[in-house]
């Protein structure tokens, strides 16, 4: 992901979610060295992305999101095997994520590349409030 890709993945934030990153957070954690971000691109457009920090060996999965347009078509799986990917090349010990425990295509989507369930936060998430799952893919 570059700077010339962070309008239309602000779009995709503003569409997915109650609480979006502005696409001032979005770039200024783009700058940010222990950031990855990954943009699915198809024909020049943006129709998915994937975010990440890593503290030493430790990957905190920020978001993922894919453009609904283009769901259900491997998308996303192609964003979170790039990621797995990535962590796994520079020897990660796990990349960890929250997910609204309602969010059954995500939780599925993670679920399939290895993520397990290790926890919960109460009422983690607003607007509608709602408990996280913390999921962590061990390596
Ligand atoms: C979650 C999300 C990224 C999945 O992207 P996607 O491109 O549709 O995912 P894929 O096509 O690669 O699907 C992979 C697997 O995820 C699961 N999945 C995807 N959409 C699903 C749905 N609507 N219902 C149930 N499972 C679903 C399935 O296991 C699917 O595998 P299958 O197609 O073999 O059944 C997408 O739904 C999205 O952007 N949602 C809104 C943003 C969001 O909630 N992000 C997660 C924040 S933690």
């Amino acid at each position: 992901m570059t700077a010339a890709h962070l309008d239309e993945v602000a779009a995709i934030e503003n569409d997915c979610f109650s609480h979006p990153w502005s696409r001032r957070s979005l770039e200024s954690e783009l700058k940010n060295e222990t950031s990855h971000f990954l943009v699915a691109v198809e024909d020049g457009k943006v129709i998915g992305y994937i975010g990440m920090s890593a503290v030493i060996d430790e990957g905190y999965l920020f978001n993922a999101a894919v453009d609904s347009h283009y769901r259900k078509k491997g998308v996303g799986s192609a964003l979170v095997r790039e990621l797995v990917t990535w962590c796994q090349k520079h020897d990660f010990a796990f990349l960890t994520l929250e997910v609204r425990e309602s969010n059954a295509p995500a939780i599925a989507l993670y679920s399939r590349f290895g993520f397990v369930r290790v926890g919960e936060r109460k009422n983690y998430y607003s607007d509608p409030a709602e408990n996280a799952l913390l999921m962590t893919k061990y390596f």
